[in-house]
């Protein structure tokens, strides 16, 4: 099938749908491409880079016109819409919940439309996540832009010239862009706080280097799972003490970073005008939330203001597109990603298949019928963690009836063992000659002993295990070559056999560790 992308039209948007790399990946599933003129150049990707990549370079009116399934970033606007014919595919941000008339007018044309923002918040569906792929972009360049605008540093800093304290960075609300914006201000030293009414998020952000604010409130929380991995409106309780905590430590804070969301909802106001009247001259807040009214109320969408006591408040909506290149690549793969779940015999033949949980929830037009909103997916959000139904408490005879069970069972079990192993010792030793039996005894032994302390040992220890195994295999390995040069055949077969074992073994072990390592590795 022939992808299309055309040139976005929303003023100032940088990003494009499919990049030269994307496009090659789609040719291993049997697609071609084709990209209007000029459509990649904010993003660094000129008409000659698709060339080479085998891309065809056209008008709009070619990509509308030619192109099966045409992907976009931004939502279409009407002219774009009537240019759908019966048949075709959209795929791109579409907004359905604010856009009835763009979706009926594209349910009018025939066309199926894939909205990107609906793509439900399953495991399998992570790899298609533009939402989350585009919000991890705006928590990073939220960072980049608070410093671009705070005149300190990040880090702690004792130089010659005089003592630099850290800053101090607030993240409110630890969803996808929060935990990039924790991150990103972590790892240039800031000293982090963050924010969230999910408890569950408490360890991720502590993991990160950050601290999570604890309130002193107890609210039975709802789990996430249930509002699919997104939070439920908190109690008028829960907010006030959670304000309370915010104006205590406005004074303290240099930066703040409000991502705080709850979807399809107007943002709730987290940093009053008192809170930023009680910041420092030079203080930075970035509302990520500035297109749904912002959690700072002083916040201008798209402009950034300096308030009367010198509080600098961005409240750009277009942070992803500030990171054209970066933005375009990761949005590309979610699509590509998207397309190879709708190519499944990847012979360039697009399936829409209705039954399949990320695509029936993403597609908000087929067949001419507005399929909006979706039914809830079949499986369970990201956050869902299992109920686990709290074991009843044993009473002291159950808990020692049950002690006692597990002892004679293992008992049992371990007199069973040994019967079996003194049979086939007598066995063999009936016919083998002494010699042998010495070394067989010691080898079963050894067996045995080897057995009972690799078990024992913690997954978390499995990495210095295999560096003494390889050393354990090294000595098989000189044993084996002491053996090699015997006169028997069988001898010589045996060691030859104990030394490719060993080898795999110390090879394998080399590769398991090294790349183990690599994990706990910073690139
Ligand atoms: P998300 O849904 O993953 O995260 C939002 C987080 O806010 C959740 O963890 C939620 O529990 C938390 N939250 C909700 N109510 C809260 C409250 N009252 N107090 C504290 N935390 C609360 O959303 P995501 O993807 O991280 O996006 C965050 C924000 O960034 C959204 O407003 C989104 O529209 C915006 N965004 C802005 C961009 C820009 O260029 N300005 C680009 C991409 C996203």
């Amino acid at each position: 099938m022939l992808i299309g992308t055309p040139k976005e039209l929303f003023e100032g948007e940088r990003r494009v749908a499919l990049t030269p790399d994307s496009a090659r990946a789609l040719a291993k599933l049997g697609h071609s491409a084709i990209v209007e003129s000029g459509a990649g150049d904010a993003a660094g990707f000129n008409d000659e880079a698709y060339r080479e990549a085998g891309v065809e370079v056209g008008s709009a009116a070619d990509v509308w016109s030619r192109a099966d399934v045409v992907t976009k970033v931004r939502p279409p606007k009407t002219d774009e819409v009537s240019q759908l014919h019966d048949g075709q595919l959209l795929i791109s941000f579409f907004n359905p919940a604010g856009n009835a008339e763009l979706m009926e007018q594209a349910r009018g044309t025939g066309a199926s439309v894939i909205a990107m923002e609906m793509v439900p918040r399953i495991s399998r569906a992570q790899k298609m996540d533009a939402l989350s792929s585009m919000a991890n972009i705006a928590g990073y360049r939220a960072v980049i832009e608070a410093g671009n605008n705070f005149g300190r540093f990040f880090t702690g800093q004792v130089t010659a010239a005089g003592k630099v304290p850290p800053a101090k960075v607030l993240v409110i609300g630890a969803g996808v862009a929060g935990l990039a914006a924790i991150g990103t201000a972590t790892s240039l030293g800031a000293i982090t706080y963050a924010f969230d009414v999910r408890p569950e998020v408490a360890e991720q952000i502590e993991s990160m280097g950050a601290q999570f604010v604890y309130l002193d409130f107890e609210e039975t929380s709802q789990n996430s799972a249930a509002t699919g991995g997104y939070a439920a409106p908190s109690s008028p309780e829960f907010r006030e003490k959670q304000l309370d905590k915010f104006r205590e430590m406005a004074p303290d804070i240099d930066i703040v970073i409000c991502t705080a969301l709850i979807p399809n909802r107007e943002a709730p106001e987290l940093w009053t005008p008192d809170m930023v009247e009680a910041m420092k001259p030079g203080s930075v807040i970035i509302d990520l939330a500035a297109e749904r009214g912002g959690n700072c109320k002083l916040t201008v969408p798209d402009e950034k203001i300096v308030t009367d006591n010198g509080v600098t408040i961005v409240g750009y909506t277009d942070f992803p597109s500030r990171m054209a290149a970066q933005a375009s690549t990761l949005y590309s793969n979610n699509i590509r990603h998207m397309l190879t779940d709708l190519t499944p015999e990847k012979d360039g033949t697009i399936v829409v298949n209705m039954e399949d949980d990320v695509i029936r929830g993403s597609t908000v037009a087929h067949k001419g019928e507005i399929t909006w909103p979706p039914p809830p997916p079949k499986i369970n959000a990201i956050a869902a963690a299992p109920k686990k139904e709290k074991p009843r408490e044993l009473t002291v005879e159950e808990k020692r009836a049950q002690e006692v069970a597990a002892f004679r069972a293992a008992t049992k079990s371990q007199v069973g063992l040994l019967l079996v192993g003194g049979l086939l010792m007598a066995i063999v030793g009936a016919y083998a000659p002494a010699s042998f039996m010495q070394h067989f005894i010691v080898f079963a032994l050894a067996c045995f002993i080897g057995f009972q302390v690799i078990w024992g040992v913690a997954h978390s220890l499995h990495t210095p295990l295999m560096a003494v195994t390889n050393a354990i295999s090294g000595i098989v390995i000189v044993g084996a070559l002491l053996q090699i040069g015997s006169g028997s055949y069988l001898v010589v077969l045996l060691s030859v056999i104990s030394v490719l074992i060993a080898s795999i073994n110390i090879v394998g072990g080399f590769l398991v560790t090294r790349r183990m390592l690599a994990m706990f590795q910073k690139s």
